[in-house]
């Protein structure tokens, strides 16, 4: 087994020339992606295993691997390689229509930047990837060929932003899928229906955008938009999980 260190710094390839893990750096650590063609279990510990040591040849650090889609018998290649789920993100959807939301929303215009920017700081301060952004991460992401700044639903009351609903249209799928891809709303408005309304505004807007089917990733944790979602009859479609292993 052989690692590189390949021409961008941050990815590494954990290699035997016929299975491969890719490491690429993320804000806290590395997350790998597996390429094991004959799917076999020895072969995935092996490599998990592999880059651990890798990253411990390295200066160490944190490793992330994920398991989409993931059964309960697929936690027992990542514990026997030493790693440690701790983190579910749940896919959910919904068909269209649903209800007409009651609040009036607009379109995103670049003004809005400093104050979704701090909404959403704030809303997600808790969030291992939605925490602490700058105004430059969300302008990056607004360069993703999927962005359109009226699927980004901007709610405010006296001229102020309350709260966003972002939405993302999957062209890619069969049938075509709108996703609510974040909302947040100001907390300190939180738990008076502003994101249920918000929620809604963004299915309206994919709905009139001809879209029939809506989904969306949720941390299985996150209490009160579990709630949200699961009243506007969102239901649980598969489940993601995340293991880790820290190498010191
Ligand atoms: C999720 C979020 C958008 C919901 O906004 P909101 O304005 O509080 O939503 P609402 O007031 O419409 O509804 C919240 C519901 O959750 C319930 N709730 C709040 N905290 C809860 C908790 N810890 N456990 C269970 N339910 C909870 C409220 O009671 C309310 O239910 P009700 O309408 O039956 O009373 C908001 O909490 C938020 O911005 N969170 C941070 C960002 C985030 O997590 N976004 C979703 C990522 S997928």
């Amino acid at each position: 087994m052989t690692s590189e260190d390949f021409s961008q710094p941050e990815t590494l390839i954990v290699s035997d020339g016929t299975d491969s893990a890719t490491l690429s750096a993320i804000r806290d650590g590395w997350k790998i992606e597996l390429d094991v063609p004959d799917e076999k279990d020895e072969n995935k510990k092996r490599l998990l295993e592999a880059a651990a040591q890798a990253i411990a040849i390295d200066e160490g650090g944190r490793l992330e691997y994920w398991i989409e889609g993931v059964e309960i018998s697929d936690d027992l290649v990542p514990i026997a390689a030493g790693y440690t789920p701790y983190r579910d993100l749940w896919r959910l959807s919904r068909p269209l229509p649903t209800d007409q939301s009651q609040l009036v929303t607009r379109s995103f215009t670049s003004t809005d930047l400093p104050e979704i920017v701090s909404i959403n700081n704030r809303a997600f301060s808790w969030h291992p990837e939605r925490s602490d952004l700058t105004i430059d991460d969300f302008e990056k992401t607004m360069e993703e060929p999927w962005f359109n700044s009226n699927g980004l639903r901007i709610w405010e009351l006296n001229g102020t932003i309350q709260g966003f609903c972002w939405t993302k249209i999957h062209h890619d799928l069969s049938p075509i899928q709108g996703e609510i891809y974040v909302v947040a709303v100001d907390p300190d408005l939180q738990g008076g229906g502003t994101g249920t309304q918000l929620v809604l505004a963004g299915l309206n807007w994919l709905h009139v955008n001809d879209i029939n089917q809506a989904m969306l990733y949720v941390e299985s944790n996150n209490a009160a938009a579990n709630h949200v979602y699961n009243a506007l009859g969102f239901e649980h479609e598969v489940t993601n999980r995340a293991y880790e292993r820290f190498i010191r």
